[in-house]
């Protein structure tokens, strides 16, 4: 057995014994700087609102991105929890309203070098983290990178950021494309979600929609849904240079509320309640997989 499949093995089997899992939402976008951890932070508020507990995983590794707009320092990371022997109470950061918050950290790249009882427990330990919340949401880089695409392939659920610029869509396409060519990407399991930000009033954010459900459709028969759309308002720029959550800062802007929108929108579909697949225990199991497998090559 090498050591891909005694992993594939170890994750199946983790699988089976674990009772209750997260709903795992993934953030991302085929271009940089278009709302991601806005919408990532934003939503969260949302949830929590509803009574929901949330964690956030910044996936971005390397940069700062959530901590910086919550204004919170974090001590650890994931990384010292793998290496270091940190635990969930030492990693997880309170941010406002009680929602959770894991800084990725730059040592992820370390990943691919770890041994097996290493992988064991990191996998152990995120199955772990999928029974501390209601909704654990992913905040991706931009871009088709492989660690990217793993995570997206690896969630149930995507939410897609675009705004109307061409070239955030057609990176978006770009993304949707790279996925599709991905083994581990099962259309049939994962919904893609897209969500129009920055769009002059709803009809643009429709278009937009529209205009890449097209050419998705027709190339990559990929189903997308509409989430909705979030207007052009400097209400959110102002929240994060006040390093505070736009529902904080700005409840009453139309930014906001159309945020809450979205996130009611997606608490009220039950259907993905149902399709609970192992995101982020899965995710990062496959990225390490595929490390293993590139370092033989
Ligand atoms: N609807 C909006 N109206 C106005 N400004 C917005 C809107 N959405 C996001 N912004 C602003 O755009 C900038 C980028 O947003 P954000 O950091 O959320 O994007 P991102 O996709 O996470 O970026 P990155 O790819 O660098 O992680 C921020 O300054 C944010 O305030
Ligand atoms: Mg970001």
């Amino acid at each position: 057995m090498d050591q891909a499949e005694k992993l594939r093995n170890m994750i199946k089997s983790q699988n089976e014994a674990t009772p209750r899992q997260a709903r795992v939402i993934t953030v991302t976008s085929g271009k940089g700087g278009v709302g991601k951890s806005s919408v990532a932070i934003n939503i969260a508020m949302q949830f929590r609102k509803q009574g929901k507990s949330v964690i956030i995983f910044d996936a971005d590794f390397g940069l700062a991105n959530i901590e910086v707009m919550f204004g919170a320092i974090p001590k650890y990371n994931l990384a010292d929890m793998i290496f270091r022997g940190k635990g969930f109470k030492d990693i997880i950061v309170e941010g406002p309203e009680g929602i959770g918050f894991i800084s990725g950290g730059s040592g992820i790249n370390g990943l691919g070098n770890m041994n097996r009882e290493q992988v064991q427990y990191l996998v152990y330990k995120l199955k772990e983290l999928e029974t501390l919340a209601d909704i654990i949401i992913i905040d991706t880089g931009a871009g088709i990178s492989d660690s990217v695409l793993e995570f997206v392939a690896s969630s149930g659920e995507v939410l897609l950021v675009t705004t109307p610029e061409p070239t955030s869509i057609t990176d978006a396409y770009a993304l949707l494309k790279a996925l599709n060519a991905r083994s581990s990407f099962d259309k049939e399991l994962c919904t893609i979600k897209v969500v129009a930000n920055r769009v002059a009033n709803h009809e643009e954010g429709k278009n937009l929609y529209n205009k890449l459900e097209v050419v998705v459709s027709k190339f990559l028969n990929i189903q997308l849904k509409y989430l909705g759309s979030i207007p052009l308002d400097m209400n959110m720029s102002k929240a994060v240079m006040q390093q505070k959550p736009i529902a904080i800062a700005y409840p009453n802007s139309l930014g906001s509320k159309n945020i809450e929108n979205i996130a009611n929108a997606l608490l009220e579909n039950k259907e993905a309640e149902e399709v609970r697949k192992n995101g982020l225990a899965r995710a990062v199991a496959n990225m390490i997989k595929n490390s293993i497998v590139k370092k033989k090559q």
